[in-house]
């Protein structure tokens, strides 16, 4: 039986790679991927797929028992793309879909919603058994921004005292890789996050607390958070995106307490702190 990973040079999906593989039988699992160059080190077999070629999708599908299908990073184009690649995926007999979606994403104000809804219903109008991943706020959302953090002596943002229920991307590629790899999970909708919650005030007093540097959390409205982002060199609609976000978060939409997540790889997601701690060394 093969196995199709979209997005499989991305972060994500090498961490799923890495994990699947000695989980699944050798020469069973397929890199789906826009570069098959970029796809070398992953040592598996390596096909050219790119969502935004619908006419290549169902050939590189052939043979595919079950897909996952990692969301594109291309915003405002996704809803489209995804949909070629359902479309596709029903042409080659694909037997059975998992798509990383967004955290509450029937009823989230997070604008990416706009774009994984219509996928989600893409994906089950389409009759191909399915299992949908709606994926919370990785913790490196945060701290891939933690170098910036200690220069300004500040974390920035509009989210207030909203939660994020934030996990490792290592902890989502674990659920993906249980999810494919065991039964029982077809025709379930899973929202997935972190055991931990915390405020980003929270977030910039561990940061104060591992560096012994003054670190605040300066909440903004979101235009002048919008400004800072673009001021660091973020296209003008990705920092007003971004920023948006924080205020959906101030409104609870990256909060759940569900704990799906832990009970799905059967152990605590990673803390916060220790996703601090690994950015931090990373700086060293
Ligand atoms: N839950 C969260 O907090 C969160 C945060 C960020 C992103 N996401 C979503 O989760 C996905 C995976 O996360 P990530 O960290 O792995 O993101 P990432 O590192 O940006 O990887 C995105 C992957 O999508 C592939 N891709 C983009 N456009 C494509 C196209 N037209 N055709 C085929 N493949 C395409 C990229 O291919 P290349 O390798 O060729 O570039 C890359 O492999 C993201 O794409 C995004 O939808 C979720």
């Amino acid at each position: 039986m093969k196995t199709g990973i979209t997005g499989a040079t991305g972060q994500l999906g090498r961490l799923v790679i890495g994990k699947l593989k000695g989980k699944v039988a050798d020469g069973t699992i397929v890199a789906l991927v826009r570069n098959t160059e970029k796809a070398k080190d992953l040592g598996v077999e390596a096909r050219e797929f790119d969502y935004n070629k619908p006419e290549t999708l169902v050939e590189s599908l052939k043979g595919i028992d079950q897909l996952l299908l990692i969301s594109g990073n291309d915003m405002g184009q996704r809803a489209k793309q995804h949909t070629n690649v359902v479309n596709a995926a029903k042409q080659a007999g694909v037997k059975w879909i998992v798509y990383t979606s967004l955290l509450h994403a029937g009823n989230s104000t997070v604008s990416l919603a706009e774009e994984h809804l219509p996928t989600e219903k893409a994906i089950i109008d389409s009759g191909i058994p399915y299992t949908i991943l709606r994926n919370g706020w990785y913790t490196e959302n945060h701290t891939s921004s933690v170098g910036g953090v200690l220069a300004a002596g500040a974390v920035f943002g509009s989210a207030g005292n909203g939660k994020f229920s934030s996990a490792a991307r290592a902890d989502f590629a674990e659920a993906a890789v249980v999810v494919l790899t065991e039964t029982g999970h077809e025709g379930k909708i899973y929202e997935l996050a972190g055991d931990e919650t915390y405020t980003l005030a929270e977030y910039a007093a561990e940061i104060a607390g591992q560096t012994g540097k003054s670190i605040d959390y300066k909440n903004l409205p979101v235009s002048e958070y919008a400004k800072i982002l673009e001021s660091f060199g973020l296209p003008g609609f990705i920092a007003e995106a971004i920023a948006g976000w924080d205020v959906s978060a101030s409104k609870g939409d990256l909060f759940d307490d569900s704990h799906t997540l832990s009970k799905l790889i059967g152990r605590p997601t990673t803390p916060m702190s220790e996703v601090v701690k690994n950015a931090l060394a990373a700086l060293k």
